[in-house]
Protein backbone atom coordinates (compact mmCIF):
# COMPACT_ATOMS: atom_id res chain seq x y z
CA UNK A 1 0.00 0.00 0.00
CA UNK A 2 1.49 3.44 -0.77
CA UNK A 3 0.20 6.67 -1.02
CA UNK A 4 2.48 7.66 -4.22
CA UNK A 5 0.64 7.97 -7.21
CA UNK A 6 0.75 5.78 -10.03
CA UNK A 7 2.72 6.51 -12.81
CA UNK A 8 0.47 8.00 -15.99
CA UNK A 9 3.08 7.17 -18.43
CA UNK A 10 1.76 4.67 -21.35
CA UNK A 11 2.43 2.56 -23.72
CA UNK A 12 4.39 3.82 -27.44
CA UNK A 13 1.28 2.23 -29.37
CA UNK A 14 -2.22 3.03 -28.84
CA UNK A 15 -3.67 0.83 -25.59
CA UNK A 16 -5.56 -2.02 -25.72
CA UNK A 17 -9.26 -0.80 -24.13
CA UNK A 18 -11.77 -2.94 -22.59
CA UNK A 19 -9.27 -6.29 -21.45
CA UNK A 20 -9.29 -6.77 -17.69
CA UNK A 21 -5.96 -5.12 -17.13
CA UNK A 22 -7.73 -2.63 -18.99
CA UNK A 23 -9.95 -2.59 -15.91
CA UNK A 24 -8.22 -2.79 -13.30
CA UNK A 25 -6.40 0.32 -13.92
CA UNK A 26 -7.55 2.68 -16.99
CA UNK A 27 -5.44 5.68 -16.09
CA UNK A 28 -2.55 4.81 -18.33
CA UNK A 29 -4.18 3.77 -21.10
CA UNK A 30 -5.84 7.22 -20.57
CA UNK A 31 -3.11 8.88 -19.97
CA UNK A 32 -1.39 7.84 -23.34
CA UNK A 33 -4.82 8.69 -25.56
CA UNK A 34 -5.19 11.98 -23.99
CA UNK A 35 -1.41 12.56 -25.41
CA UNK A 36 -1.57 11.34 -28.60
CA UNK A 37 -5.04 10.72 -29.67
CA UNK A 38 -7.39 13.08 -27.72
CA UNK A 39 -10.31 12.17 -29.99
CA UNK A 40 -9.96 8.48 -30.76
CA UNK A 41 -12.09 6.03 -32.36
CA UNK A 42 -12.63 2.98 -30.81
CA UNK A 43 -14.90 -0.32 -31.37
CA UNK A 44 -16.07 -1.23 -28.42
CA UNK A 45 -16.90 -4.76 -27.24
CA UNK A 46 -20.35 -4.51 -28.75
CA UNK A 47 -19.01 -3.98 -32.10
CA UNK A 48 -20.03 -0.10 -32.25
CA UNK A 49 -17.60 2.29 -33.36
CA UNK A 50 -17.61 5.10 -31.23
CA UNK A 51 -15.23 8.63 -30.46
CA UNK A 52 -13.77 8.99 -27.36
CA UNK A 53 -13.16 12.21 -25.95
CA UNK A 54 -10.50 12.19 -23.20
CA UNK A 55 -9.24 15.27 -22.70
CA UNK A 56 -10.85 17.78 -20.14
CA UNK A 57 -11.69 21.07 -22.12
CA UNK A 58 -12.81 18.90 -24.86
CA UNK A 59 -14.92 16.87 -22.87
CA UNK A 60 -16.82 19.80 -20.89
CA UNK A 61 -17.01 21.29 -24.52
CA UNK A 62 -18.74 18.13 -25.67
CA UNK A 63 -21.26 17.90 -22.61
CA UNK A 64 -22.62 20.80 -23.25
CA UNK A 65 -22.78 20.89 -26.86
CA UNK A 66 -26.81 20.94 -28.03
CA UNK A 67 -25.43 19.15 -31.68
CA UNK A 68 -24.24 15.97 -30.16
CA UNK A 69 -27.93 14.48 -29.47
CA UNK A 70 -29.11 12.17 -25.97
CA UNK A 71 -31.25 10.63 -28.67
CA UNK A 72 -30.33 7.38 -29.92
CA UNK A 73 -32.59 7.69 -32.65
CA UNK A 74 -29.66 9.93 -34.17
CA UNK A 75 -27.25 6.60 -34.09
CA UNK A 76 -26.37 5.80 -37.52
CA UNK A 77 -26.14 2.04 -36.82
CA UNK A 78 -25.80 -0.59 -39.23
CA UNK A 79 -29.29 -2.86 -39.76
CA UNK A 80 -27.71 -5.87 -39.10
CA UNK A 81 -26.52 -4.49 -35.39
CA UNK A 82 -29.74 -2.95 -34.45
CA UNK A 83 -30.94 -3.92 -31.10
CA UNK A 84 -27.55 -5.71 -30.42
CA UNK A 85 -25.48 -2.81 -29.05
CA UNK A 86 -26.31 -1.72 -25.72
CA UNK A 87 -27.04 1.06 -26.43
CA UNK A 88 -30.00 1.64 -24.01
CA UNK A 89 -33.08 3.39 -26.56
CA UNK A 90 -33.01 0.57 -28.84
CA UNK A 91 -34.87 -1.36 -26.82
CA UNK A 92 -37.80 1.11 -26.91
CA UNK A 93 -39.22 0.46 -23.45
CA UNK A 94 -41.67 2.82 -22.66
CA UNK A 95 -39.12 3.42 -19.26
CA UNK A 96 -36.08 4.00 -21.81
CA UNK A 97 -37.84 7.62 -22.16
CA UNK A 98 -36.10 9.40 -19.46
CA UNK A 99 -34.28 12.44 -19.20
CA UNK A 100 -31.08 10.61 -20.50
CA UNK A 101 -32.54 9.59 -23.91
CA UNK A 102 -34.24 13.01 -24.82
CA UNK A 103 -33.14 16.53 -25.68
CA UNK A 104 -34.70 19.60 -25.23
CA UNK A 105 -37.14 20.69 -25.35
CA UNK A 106 -39.00 17.28 -23.69
CA UNK A 107 -35.56 17.40 -22.16
CA UNK A 108 -36.39 21.11 -20.55
CA UNK A 109 -39.76 19.86 -19.52
CA UNK A 110 -39.55 16.74 -18.13
CA UNK A 111 -36.28 18.02 -15.84
CA UNK A 112 -38.21 21.12 -14.39
CA UNK A 113 -40.66 18.84 -13.52
CA UNK A 114 -38.69 16.81 -11.30
CA UNK A 115 -36.70 18.91 -9.85
CA UNK A 116 -39.94 20.68 -8.16
CA UNK A 117 -40.33 17.22 -6.59
CA UNK A 118 -36.36 16.28 -6.12
CA UNK A 119 -35.93 19.56 -4.26
CA UNK A 120 -32.02 20.20 -2.51
CA UNK A 121 -34.49 20.82 0.59
CA UNK A 122 -36.00 17.27 0.40
CA UNK A 123 -32.62 15.57 0.48
CA UNK A 124 -31.36 17.52 3.48
CA UNK A 125 -34.69 16.51 5.23
CA UNK A 126 -33.55 13.15 4.77
CA UNK A 127 -30.13 13.09 6.02
CA UNK A 128 -31.44 11.59 9.55
CA UNK A 129 -32.87 8.90 7.56
CA UNK A 130 -29.54 7.93 5.64
CA UNK A 131 -27.48 8.25 9.17
CA UNK A 132 -30.14 5.34 10.06
CA UNK A 133 -29.50 3.13 7.08
CA UNK A 134 -25.98 3.54 7.69
CA UNK A 135 -25.87 2.19 11.15
CA UNK A 136 -28.54 -0.26 10.55
CA UNK A 137 -26.36 -1.81 7.72
CA UNK A 138 -22.82 -1.63 9.74
CA UNK A 139 -24.25 -3.13 12.71
CA UNK A 140 -25.01 -6.13 11.46
CA UNK A 141 -21.26 -6.94 10.25
CA UNK A 142 -20.00 -4.98 13.63
CA UNK A 143 -19.28 -7.46 15.90
CA UNK A 144 -18.12 -9.43 13.41
CA UNK A 145 -14.58 -7.88 12.32
CA UNK A 146 -15.16 -8.61 8.77
CA UNK A 147 -17.04 -7.80 5.79
CA UNK A 148 -17.48 -7.58 2.44
CA UNK A 149 -18.18 -3.67 2.32
CA UNK A 150 -19.65 -4.16 -1.55
CA UNK A 151 -21.80 -6.22 -0.46
CA UNK A 152 -23.03 -5.86 2.93
CA UNK A 153 -22.46 -1.92 2.82
CA UNK A 154 -21.93 -0.37 -0.51
CA UNK A 155 -25.13 -1.97 -2.58
CA UNK A 156 -27.79 -1.73 -0.03
CA UNK A 157 -27.75 1.25 1.43
CA UNK A 158 -28.44 3.92 -2.03
CA UNK A 159 -31.29 1.10 -2.96
CA UNK A 160 -32.89 1.79 0.13
CA UNK A 161 -32.57 4.66 0.26
CA UNK A 162 -33.78 5.86 -2.69
CA UNK A 163 -36.81 3.03 -2.32
CA UNK A 164 -37.58 4.87 1.19
CA UNK A 165 -37.29 8.67 -0.84
CA UNK A 166 -39.62 7.75 -3.46
CA UNK A 167 -41.80 6.25 -1.14
CA UNK A 168 -41.76 2.36 -2.24
CA UNK A 169 -43.24 0.64 0.97
CA UNK A 170 -40.74 -1.15 3.24
CA UNK A 171 -41.79 -4.20 2.86
CA UNK A 172 -41.14 -4.11 -1.34
CA UNK A 173 -37.42 -2.95 -0.99
CA UNK A 174 -36.04 -6.36 -1.11
CA UNK A 175 -37.44 -6.71 -4.27
CA UNK A 176 -35.80 -3.76 -5.58
CA UNK A 177 -32.73 -4.70 -4.13
CA UNK A 178 -33.10 -8.22 -6.05
CA UNK A 179 -34.25 -6.38 -9.40
CA UNK A 180 -31.35 -3.94 -8.82
CA UNK A 181 -29.01 -6.57 -8.02
CA UNK A 182 -29.47 -8.39 -11.32
CA UNK A 183 -28.80 -5.46 -13.47
CA UNK A 184 -25.23 -4.42 -11.12
CA UNK A 185 -24.25 -7.85 -12.08
CA UNK A 186 -25.26 -8.57 -15.63
CA UNK A 187 -24.92 -4.65 -16.63
CA UNK A 188 -27.97 -3.05 -18.84
CA UNK A 189 -27.28 -5.53 -22.34
CA UNK A 190 -30.44 -6.65 -23.21
CA UNK A 191 -30.09 -10.29 -21.68
CA UNK A 192 -32.82 -12.20 -20.23
CA UNK A 193 -32.31 -12.36 -16.75
CA UNK A 194 -32.00 -8.26 -16.95
CA UNK A 195 -35.19 -7.71 -19.00
CA UNK A 196 -36.80 -10.09 -16.88
CA UNK A 197 -36.01 -7.70 -13.68
CA UNK A 198 -36.87 -4.75 -15.45
CA UNK A 199 -40.27 -5.42 -16.88
CA UNK A 200 -40.84 -6.39 -13.20
CA UNK A 201 -39.59 -2.89 -11.70
CA UNK A 202 -42.09 -1.45 -14.65
CA UNK A 203 -44.78 -3.26 -13.51
CA UNK A 204 -44.52 -2.86 -9.84
CA UNK A 205 -43.82 0.80 -10.59
CA UNK A 206 -47.02 1.69 -12.62
CA UNK A 207 -49.17 0.20 -9.99
CA UNK A 208 -47.50 1.82 -7.10
CA UNK A 209 -48.28 5.13 -9.08
CA UNK A 210 -51.53 4.46 -10.06
CA UNK A 211 -52.13 3.23 -6.20
CA UNK A 212 -50.53 6.71 -4.91
CA UNK A 213 -52.44 8.66 -7.71
CA UNK A 214 -55.81 7.39 -6.13
CA UNK A 215 -54.95 8.08 -2.55
CA UNK A 216 -53.40 11.60 -3.58
CA UNK A 217 -54.50 14.44 -1.08
CA UNK A 218 -55.25 17.69 -2.46
CA UNK A 219 -52.32 19.26 -0.31
CA UNK A 220 -49.05 17.62 -0.04
CA UNK A 221 -48.54 16.66 3.80
CA UNK A 222 -45.19 17.45 5.32
CA UNK A 223 -42.72 14.39 4.46
CA UNK A 224 -44.68 13.47 1.54
CA UNK A 225 -43.29 10.97 -1.13
CA UNK A 226 -41.35 11.71 -3.90
CA UNK A 227 -43.30 9.40 -6.39
CA UNK A 228 -46.33 11.37 -4.86
CA UNK A 229 -44.52 14.88 -5.46
CA UNK A 230 -44.21 13.83 -8.73
CA UNK A 231 -47.86 13.21 -9.53
CA UNK A 232 -48.47 16.16 -8.22
CA UNK A 233 -45.89 18.10 -10.15
CA UNK A 234 -47.24 20.25 -12.93
CA UNK A 235 -46.12 22.56 -15.43
CA UNK A 236 -48.35 25.69 -16.99
CA UNK A 237 -51.60 23.07 -16.51
CA UNK A 238 -49.31 20.32 -18.01
CA UNK A 239 -49.25 17.14 -15.68
CA UNK A 240 -46.50 13.94 -15.68
CA UNK A 241 -48.47 11.52 -17.75
CA UNK A 242 -47.90 7.76 -15.75
CA UNK A 243 -46.04 6.49 -17.98
CA UNK A 244 -43.14 9.98 -17.63
CA UNK A 245 -43.66 9.34 -13.64
CA UNK A 246 -42.78 5.61 -14.10
CA UNK A 247 -39.91 6.27 -16.44
CA UNK A 248 -38.51 9.07 -13.72
CA UNK A 249 -39.00 6.77 -10.69
CA UNK A 250 -37.28 4.14 -13.05
CA UNK A 251 -33.81 6.31 -13.84
CA UNK A 252 -34.04 8.16 -10.28
CA UNK A 253 -33.32 4.43 -9.13
CA UNK A 254 -30.95 3.62 -12.07
CA UNK A 255 -28.71 6.21 -12.22
CA UNK A 256 -28.56 6.82 -8.41
CA UNK A 257 -28.08 3.28 -7.87
CA UNK A 258 -25.06 2.05 -8.91
CA UNK A 259 -23.16 5.23 -9.45
CA UNK A 260 -23.24 5.68 -5.32
CA UNK A 261 -22.44 1.93 -4.95
CA UNK A 262 -19.24 3.02 -6.95
CA UNK A 263 -18.80 6.16 -5.30
CA UNK A 264 -18.82 4.36 -1.48
CA UNK A 265 -16.88 1.49 -2.86
CA UNK A 266 -14.15 2.97 -4.68
CA UNK A 267 -13.97 6.07 -2.11
CA UNK A 268 -13.25 3.62 0.69
CA UNK A 269 -11.17 1.87 -1.44
CA UNK A 270 -8.59 4.69 -2.18
CA UNK A 271 -8.85 5.75 1.28
CA UNK A 272 -7.75 2.60 2.13
CA UNK A 273 -5.00 2.56 0.05
CA UNK A 274 -3.93 6.09 0.90
CA UNK A 275 -3.06 5.46 4.62
CA UNK A 276 -1.87 9.37 4.93
CA UNK A 277 -5.08 11.10 3.59
CA UNK A 278 -7.22 8.61 5.33
CA UNK A 279 -5.60 9.45 8.54
CA UNK A 280 -6.28 13.51 7.62
CA UNK A 281 -9.75 13.04 7.20
CA UNK A 282 -10.15 10.40 10.39
CA UNK A 283 -8.50 13.43 12.60
CA UNK A 284 -10.46 15.93 10.91
CA UNK A 285 -13.87 13.47 11.80
CA UNK A 286 -12.52 12.95 15.51
CA UNK A 287 -11.83 17.18 15.68
CA UNK A 288 -16.07 17.55 14.46
CA UNK A 289 -14.74 18.99 11.81
CA UNK A 290 -16.77 18.33 7.73
CA UNK A 291 -14.47 20.58 5.82
CA UNK A 292 -12.13 17.58 4.49
CA UNK A 293 -15.22 15.43 4.57
CA UNK A 294 -16.88 17.33 1.66
CA UNK A 295 -13.66 18.40 -0.24
CA UNK A 296 -12.76 14.37 0.05
CA UNK A 297 -16.04 13.23 -1.30
CA UNK A 298 -15.43 15.48 -4.23
CA UNK A 299 -12.03 14.36 -4.17
CA UNK A 300 -12.59 10.84 -4.75
CA UNK A 301 -14.96 11.40 -7.68
CA UNK A 302 -12.47 12.92 -9.29
CA UNK A 303 -9.68 10.67 -8.24
CA UNK A 304 -11.42 6.92 -9.29
CA UNK A 305 -15.11 8.21 -9.66
CA UNK A 306 -17.96 5.98 -10.65
CA UNK A 307 -18.98 7.26 -13.79
CA UNK A 308 -16.00 6.02 -16.50
CA UNK A 309 -18.00 7.08 -19.19
CA UNK A 310 -20.63 9.81 -19.58
CA UNK A 311 -23.32 8.20 -20.87
CA UNK A 312 -24.39 8.19 -24.80
CA UNK A 313 -24.41 10.99 -27.42
CA UNK A 314 -24.74 11.12 -31.26
CA UNK A 315 -24.03 13.73 -33.68
CA UNK A 316 -27.23 15.18 -35.00
CA UNK A 317 -24.38 17.59 -37.72
CA UNK A 318 -21.32 17.73 -38.97
CA UNK A 319 -19.02 19.04 -35.87
CA UNK A 320 -15.44 19.04 -34.99
CA UNK A 321 -13.86 18.36 -31.50
CA UNK A 322 -10.30 18.70 -30.28
CA UNK A 323 -9.81 19.43 -34.53
CA UNK A 324 -11.26 15.51 -35.12
CA UNK A 325 -14.27 16.26 -37.93
CA UNK A 326 -16.97 13.92 -36.21
CA UNK A 327 -19.78 12.91 -38.94
CA UNK A 328 -23.55 12.81 -38.27
CA UNK A 329 -24.65 9.69 -36.64
CA UNK A 330 -21.07 9.22 -34.69
CA UNK A 331 -21.84 7.84 -31.19
CA UNK A 332 -19.33 10.44 -29.08
CA UNK A 333 -18.27 8.98 -25.73
CA UNK A 334 -16.70 11.73 -23.10
CA UNK A 335 -14.34 10.01 -20.62
CA UNK A 336 -15.08 11.81 -17.36
CA UNK A 337 -12.76 9.45 -15.84
CA UNK A 338 -9.78 10.61 -18.23
CA UNK A 339 -10.66 14.13 -18.06
CA UNK A 340 -10.62 14.04 -14.61
CA UNK A 341 -7.32 12.93 -14.28
CA UNK A 342 -5.80 15.65 -17.44
CA UNK A 343 -2.74 17.39 -15.99
CA UNK A 344 -3.70 20.80 -18.37
CA UNK A 345 -6.30 21.33 -15.89
CA UNK A 346 -5.80 19.56 -12.16
CA UNK A 347 -2.24 19.92 -10.94
CA UNK A 348 -0.84 16.91 -9.79
CA UNK A 349 -3.98 14.65 -10.97
CA UNK A 350 -2.82 11.26 -10.35
CA UNK A 351 -2.24 12.36 -6.55
CA UNK A 352 -5.47 11.90 -4.23
CA UNK A 353 -5.62 15.13 -2.45
CA UNK A 354 -8.73 15.31 0.35
CA UNK A 355 -8.03 19.04 0.69
CA UNK A 356 -8.06 19.90 -2.96
CA UNK A 357 -9.42 23.39 -3.62
CA UNK A 358 -9.83 24.12 -7.60
CA UNK A 359 -11.75 20.94 -8.14
CA UNK A 360 -14.13 21.38 -10.79
CA UNK A 361 -14.26 17.77 -11.80
CA UNK A 362 -16.94 16.55 -14.21
CA UNK A 363 -18.07 13.24 -11.98
CA UNK A 364 -21.44 14.48 -11.96
CA UNK A 365 -21.08 15.67 -15.65
CA UNK A 366 -21.67 19.56 -17.27
CA UNK A 367 -24.65 21.06 -18.79
CA UNK A 368 -28.12 20.50 -19.22
CA UNK A 369 -27.85 17.01 -18.43
CA UNK A 370 -25.67 17.54 -15.26
CA UNK A 371 -26.27 15.06 -12.58
CA UNK A 372 -29.39 15.29 -10.90
CA UNK A 373 -28.89 13.01 -7.78
CA UNK A 374 -25.29 15.40 -6.67
CA UNK A 375 -27.21 16.20 -3.02
CA UNK A 376 -28.32 12.72 -2.21
CA UNK A 377 -24.87 11.36 -3.92
CA UNK A 378 -23.23 13.99 -1.46
CA UNK A 379 -25.14 13.16 1.51
CA UNK A 380 -24.98 9.10 1.06
CA UNK A 381 -21.11 9.01 0.63
CA UNK A 382 -20.42 11.67 3.26
CA UNK A 383 -22.56 9.85 5.31
CA UNK A 384 -21.20 6.54 4.55
CA UNK A 385 -17.28 6.93 4.24
CA UNK A 386 -17.74 8.84 7.54
CA UNK A 387 -19.67 6.58 9.82
CA UNK A 388 -17.37 4.06 8.25
CA UNK A 389 -13.84 6.05 9.65
CA UNK A 390 -15.78 6.78 13.02
CA UNK A 391 -16.95 3.24 13.98
CA UNK A 392 -14.44 1.29 12.53
CA UNK A 393 -11.37 3.52 12.96
CA UNK A 394 -8.81 0.67 12.26
CA UNK A 395 -10.35 -0.62 8.91
CA UNK A 396 -7.98 -2.44 6.43
CA UNK A 397 -8.20 -4.20 3.68
CA UNK A 398 -8.32 -7.73 4.07
CA UNK A 399 -7.06 -8.61 0.42
CA UNK A 400 -4.01 -7.38 -1.41
CA UNK A 401 -5.09 -4.70 -3.49
CA UNK A 402 -3.62 -5.74 -6.88
CA UNK A 403 -5.90 -9.15 -6.70
CA UNK A 404 -9.53 -7.38 -5.97
CA UNK A 405 -11.55 -7.70 -9.30
CA UNK A 406 -13.40 -4.94 -10.92
CA UNK A 407 -16.53 -4.56 -12.83
CA UNK A 408 -15.46 -4.53 -16.85
CA UNK A 409 -18.52 -2.31 -17.59
CA UNK A 410 -18.50 0.21 -20.48
CA UNK A 411 -20.08 3.22 -18.00
CA UNK A 412 -19.32 2.43 -14.60
CA UNK A 413 -16.24 1.93 -13.12
CA UNK A 414 -16.52 -0.04 -9.99
CA UNK A 415 -15.12 -3.24 -7.62
CA UNK A 416 -17.27 -6.41 -7.88
CA UNK A 417 -15.68 -7.03 -4.30
CA UNK A 418 -14.04 -4.95 -1.41
CA UNK A 419 -13.05 -7.26 1.45
CA UNK A 420 -12.11 -5.45 4.67
CA UNK A 421 -11.16 -6.42 8.90
CA UNK A 422 -11.36 -4.62 11.92
CA UNK A 423 -11.32 -5.00 15.45
CA UNK A 424 -14.94 -6.04 16.37
CA UNK A 425 -16.79 -3.59 18.20
CA UNK A 426 -20.35 -4.58 20.52
C1 LIG B 1 -27.05 12.33 -14.62
C2 LIG B 1 -23.11 10.93 -12.15
C3 LIG B 1 -25.86 9.76 -8.34
C4 LIG B 1 -29.80 10.86 -10.87
C5 LIG B 1 -25.75 12.06 -14.27
C6 LIG B 1 -24.60 12.29 -15.13
C7 LIG B 1 -23.52 11.89 -14.44
C8 LIG B 1 -23.95 11.41 -13.15
C9 LIG B 1 -22.06 11.90 -14.92
C10 LIG B 1 -24.62 12.90 -16.53
C11 LIG B 1 -24.58 11.83 -17.58
C12 LIG B 1 -24.46 12.38 -18.98
O1 LIG B 1 -24.41 13.61 -19.22
O2 LIG B 1 -24.40 11.55 -19.91
C13 LIG B 1 -23.53 10.50 -10.92
C14 LIG B 1 -22.63 10.08 -9.87
C15 LIG B 1 -23.40 9.75 -8.80
C16 LIG B 1 -24.77 9.97 -9.17
C17 LIG B 1 -21.12 10.03 -9.99
C18 LIG B 1 -23.01 9.22 -7.45
C19 LIG B 1 -21.88 9.43 -6.91
C20 LIG B 1 -27.16 10.02 -8.67
C21 LIG B 1 -28.29 9.86 -7.77
C22 LIG B 1 -29.40 10.14 -8.51
C23 LIG B 1 -28.96 10.51 -9.85
C24 LIG B 1 -28.20 9.42 -6.32
C25 LIG B 1 -30.86 10.15 -8.13
C26 LIG B 1 -31.39 9.57 -7.16
C27 LIG B 1 -29.39 11.33 -12.09
C28 LIG B 1 -30.31 11.72 -13.16
C29 LIG B 1 -29.52 12.13 -14.24
C30 LIG B 1 -28.13 12.00 -13.83
C31 LIG B 1 -31.83 11.67 -13.10
C32 LIG B 1 -30.02 12.62 -15.60
C33 LIG B 1 -30.14 14.11 -15.60
C34 LIG B 1 -30.54 14.67 -16.94
O3 LIG B 1 -30.37 14.01 -17.97
O4 LIG B 1 -31.05 15.80 -16.95
N1 LIG B 1 -25.32 11.53 -13.07
N2 LIG B 1 -24.81 10.42 -10.47
N3 LIG B 1 -27.60 10.43 -9.91
N4 LIG B 1 -28.09 11.52 -12.53
FE1 LIG B 1 -26.46 11.08 -11.45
Amino acid sequence: MTDQPRPSTGPDRAPDLFTWEFAADPYPAYAWLREHAPVHRTRLPSGVEAWLVTRYADAKQALADQRLSKNPAHHDEPAHAKGKTGIPGERKAELMTHLLNIDPPDHTRLRRLVSKAFTPRRVAEFAPRVQELTDQLIDRFARRGSADLIHEFAFPLPIYAICDMLGVPREDQDDFRDWAGMMIRHGSGPRGGVARSVKRMRGYLAELIHRKRAALPAEPAPGEDLISALIRASDHGEHLTENEAAAMAFILLFAGFETTVNLIGNGTFALLTHPGQRHLLQDSLARGERGLLETGVEELLRFDGPVELATWRFATEPLAIGGQDIAPGDPVLVVLAAADRDPARFADPDLLDLARRDNQHLGYGHGIHYCLGAPLARLEGQTALATLLTRLPDLRLAADPAELRWRGGLIMRGLRTLPVEFTPVP
